[in-house]
């Protein structure tokens, strides 16, 4: 089913997708494909904050020189400089919007809002709600989106790939709604924000994480898409096998929280001189280190140092969270454990959300802009989501309206495929990338990891081809796809580097780094 042609389609309802429909809807009408429940994607799950150079004792060239020294080398400094440039001025928007950051009445304020501290920051400078910024910044951004006339919202359809014409320009999405309908969304300009892929592995800090979906609609198209290579993995998610996933805020170290191993010991301090505020590869690593050493599968979070109050104060979701779940941590220290947590890879872009593919931009973590490098500084992921947001929107305030050549033709069969067999193939595919991709990587893993992801590749195929279109099996066949290219990646970079860590290659020299650039067409060559 074709209907009208949209001006700007959205696809992704987490804070980039809300900021940029909000940006442009003054200018021209949005469409935004955003899922009924808000419980998936990351951005509601968010908890520490927002890095920006607020206080009158930071400077715009401490947050620059910090992020680059997080990204072990590989981010572009122009990114970098753009998006901390941006930073002030768009917490001001937020705060014109409404969203209720901590306020900080402290005598020694210098900032009427709290600003705490994460790995790898040299300043206060992370701007929260509580310990629960995500859900603060969507659900007001969500109040303006929902009561402005010019945005149009769909909950009920589910983008499974991107339609282009025949001079290769994005023309749209095709979707399925809830009783498996197929429906195409002409569309003068496209947007994903439609997430990152940390669904590719088991455990994750978030629920329902996305799984690339959006990277591999746009590779369909031609897209390049970058350092696929570096996934990070969160150090603090609550150990709680039989629960929900539940990250423990890395403001929780900001504020004085401590590692320690299962017999008491800190053992950040031997690792690195930042200790528990080393950035996120660092901590994640040694943690990883330190459970093989103890033959542990989880290590613990002190906080009970600050005390009830301060803890109440802080951390109160995270407090509740863990009361709901037996454990006291006034009294108790956490147990945690690394799980995957942010792509740094995706979609290549400029700084104002181009890809590759003309009329077709992504912003958020489906992106890769190059500010983050081989490894993210915690809290410049909701920056970059709230910076390239703007910049896109700023970008797309005037349609380029071009002649629509003839639209490519979706290729679908009428075979269903059952459930079944698509929860085992993604099961034995997080198993892959959680045991051989993960924090550390091996030559002889990454190998296993490719030829066992060959083999279900070779599996799904026969069936995508016959299959009638279903959410389940798109989804699935993007992951499956992306992880490919992903050890690819892996394979590719000879040499360890932040997020990519492999003993088989030698810690990266002072080089000039090169990004990993991959297209669809690499997995022809596998
Ligand atoms: C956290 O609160 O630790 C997560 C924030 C982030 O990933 O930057």
């Amino acid at each position: 089913m074709t209907d009208r042609t949209h001006e700007v389609l959205v696809i992704g309802g987490g804070v980039a997708g809300l900021v940029l429909a909000l940006e442009v809807a003054d200018h021209r009408r949005v469409t935004l494909l955003r899922p009924a429940s808000d419980d998936q994607g990351a951005s509601r799950w968010a908890q520490g904050g927002i890095a920006a150079v607020l206080s009158p004792q930071d400077d715009i060239e401490a947050h620059v020189a910090d992020t680059l020294v997080a990204g072990d080398g590989l981010c572009d400094e122009l990114a970098v400089r753009f998006t901390v440039e941006q930073g002030p001025s768009a917490i001001e928007w937020l705060l014109s919007l409404g969203v209720p950051f901590t306020p900080d009445a402290s005598a020694d304020a210098s900032y009427p809002y709290h600003l705490t501290r994460e790995g790898g920051h040299g300043a206060r400078r992370i701007i929260h709600a509580d310990d629960a910024t995500g859900r603060a910044v969507v659900e007001t951004l969500k109040q303006h989106v929902e009561a402005h006339p010019n945005i149009g919202l769909c909950g009920d359809l589910t983008a499974i790939g991107l339609i282009a014409d025949s001079t290769g320009f994005c023309r749209g999405a095709r979707c399925l709604d809830a009783d498996g309908r197929l429906h195409e969304l002409l569309a003068e300009d496209t947007v994903l924000a439609s997430g990152g892929a940390s669904g590719l592995y088991r455990h994750t800090t978030s629920p329902q994480p996305a799984s690339g979906e959006g990277m591999m609609m746009a590779a369909e198209l031609g897209a390049e898409l970058m350092n696929l290579e570096f996934q990070q993995f969160h150090p603090t998610c609550l150990y709680d096998p039989e629960g929900p996933a539940f990250l423990v805020s890395e403001a929780v170290r900001g504020e004085g929280g401590l590692l320690i191993n299962t017999a008491g010991e800190r053992f950040m301090p031997a690792v690195d001189a930042r200790a528990e505020l080393a950035p996120r590869d660092i901590v994640a690593r040694a943690i990883d280190a330190e459970m093989q050493r103890t033959g542990s599968d989880h290590v613990f979070l002190d906080i009970r140092h600050l005390g009830e109050t301060a803890i109440r104060h802080h951390f109160p979701t995270i407090h509740a969270h863990c009361a709901s779940r037996g454990l006291d941590i006034v009294h108790q220290p956490i147990p945690v454990v690394p799980a995957a947590h942010y792509s740094c890879g995706g979609i290549t872009t400029d700084l104002g959300g181009a890809t590759t593919i003309p009329r077709l931009h992504a912003i958020g973590e489906v992106a890769c802009t190059g500010l983050h490098g081989a490894n993210r500084m915690a809290s410049n992921s909701l920056l970059e989501c709230l910076v390239y947001a703007r910049s896109c929107a700023r970008r797309l305030h005037t349609a380029e309206t071009a002649p629509v050549a003839e639209l490519t033709p979706a290729l679908w069969g009428q075979q269903p495929v059952s459930l079944k067999s698509i929860e085992d193939i993604r099961e034995a595919m997080r198993q892959l990338m959680s045991a051989r991709v993960a924090i550390v990587r091996t030559d002889q893993g990454l190998e296993e990891a490719a030829r066992g992801l060959a083999q279900l590749h070779d599996r799904l195929a026969p069936r995508v081809r016959d299959a009638a279109p279903s959410v389940p099996l798109a989804n699935l066949w993007h992951a499956l796809r992306l992880a490919r290219l992903t050890v690819a990646c892996a394979r590719a970079r000879r040499e360890s580097r932040g997020l990519h860590f492999n003993p088989d290659c030698p810690v990266h020299g002072d080089k000039t780094p090169q990004p990993s650039r991959v297209h669809l067409q690499a997995l022809k060559a596998m």
